[in-house]
């Protein structure tokens, strides 16, 4: 994979979990391994757990390694996402990671969006080519003026593209913060919501570890990294398009993975959304 695209692992700076988030509800369902290098955010009954990174940034690059809930996790949702506010509000800007659980043995899927001005109705659904409970994988974002991209283990699986004109799909006005939490979604995630959380199973634990970022953190009214002066890596023409490695990468993801495509839905979109005329290739 081109190095140039993508910072290479020893220019991220990485720091203690105070250092960069604060949880954002229930303490007591937050944990971290003695050294403090694994965060676990559990599940039960009661409640989930979220936390968000106290920063917000605009462009960059964004990651974290996560390991999923294993056995049964049915209608468990862990959501890792970037958005504009702390909370769900009607002109937010957002990029999700959604992994959605399932009964013992029969695959998680993995959901992504994207949300601009409070409108999302993107979304894809994608297989893994890995048990993602077993181990800790990389979930990475993209995020310049020219796409986003969802990374995989640093493979790329989905391309969200800028047209450079005033529109209403691409996020790149506002500054983002991420997130990560993990909640009961058994009305619709396993199987359309057939597949109802087994609480005897509780309590459903994700753990986190290796957050990076290499990106441009927001001070207000306006840091100088936003200006786009191809003087940071993100706004070089490398980071604009997937190398020619990452296109292989991407194609076979295309061809295997792919569970759902917004963009290939024209019973829910008869007009399908302007991006989706946008070429990933370009
Ligand atoms: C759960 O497993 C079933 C059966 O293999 C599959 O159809 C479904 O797509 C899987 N994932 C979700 C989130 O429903």
């Amino acid at each position: 994979m081109a190095a140039s695209c993508i910072p290479s692992e020893s220019a991220i700076s990485k720091g203690s979990f105070e250092d960069n988030f604060s949880i954002m509800w229930s303490e007591e369902h937050f944990k971290t391994s003695e050294d403090g290098q694994i965060w676990y955010l559990s599940l039960d009954k009661e409640t989930g757990c979220g936390f968000q990174t106290k920063q917000r940034y605009r462009f960059g690059w964004f990651s974290m390694k996560l390991k999923l809930v294993g056995g049964d996790s049915a209608g468990v949702v862990t959501a890792y996402y970037m958005c504009t506010e702390n909370g769900a509000g009607p002109t937010r800007d957002e990029l999700d990671f959604e992994f959605l659980g399932n009964r013992t043995g029969q695959p998680y899927l993995i959901q992504t969006n994207v949300y601009k001005n409070g409108t999302g109705g993107r979304e894809m659904r994608h297989m893994l080519w890995f048990d993602p409970t077993e181990d800790f994988h990389t979930y990475s974002i993209l995020w310049n003026n020219h796409q986003i991209v969802f990374f995989v283990d640093r493979v790329p699986i989905r391309v969200h593209k800028n047209n450079g004109e005033e529109n209403n799909f691409f996020p790149n006005e506002k500054p983002m913060y991420l997130f990560s939490s993990i909640w009961n979604a058994d009305d619709w995630a396993t199987r359309g919501g057939l597949e109802k959380t087994d609480w005897k199973k509780a309590p459903f634990v994700s753990s986190y570890k290796d957050f990076s970022v290499d990106g441009c953190q927001w001070e207000d009214p306006y840091p100088a990294c936003v200006s786009t002066t191809t003087k940071n890596w993100w706004d070089q023409y490398q980071a604009w398009h997937l190398s020619d490695s990452q296109k292989m990468d991407y194609a076979w993801v295309q061809r295997n993975l792919v569970i759902y495509d917004y963009c290939k839905d024209i019973e829910r979109y008869p007009t399908l959304p302007v991006e989706c005329s946008l070429s990933p290739w370009a």
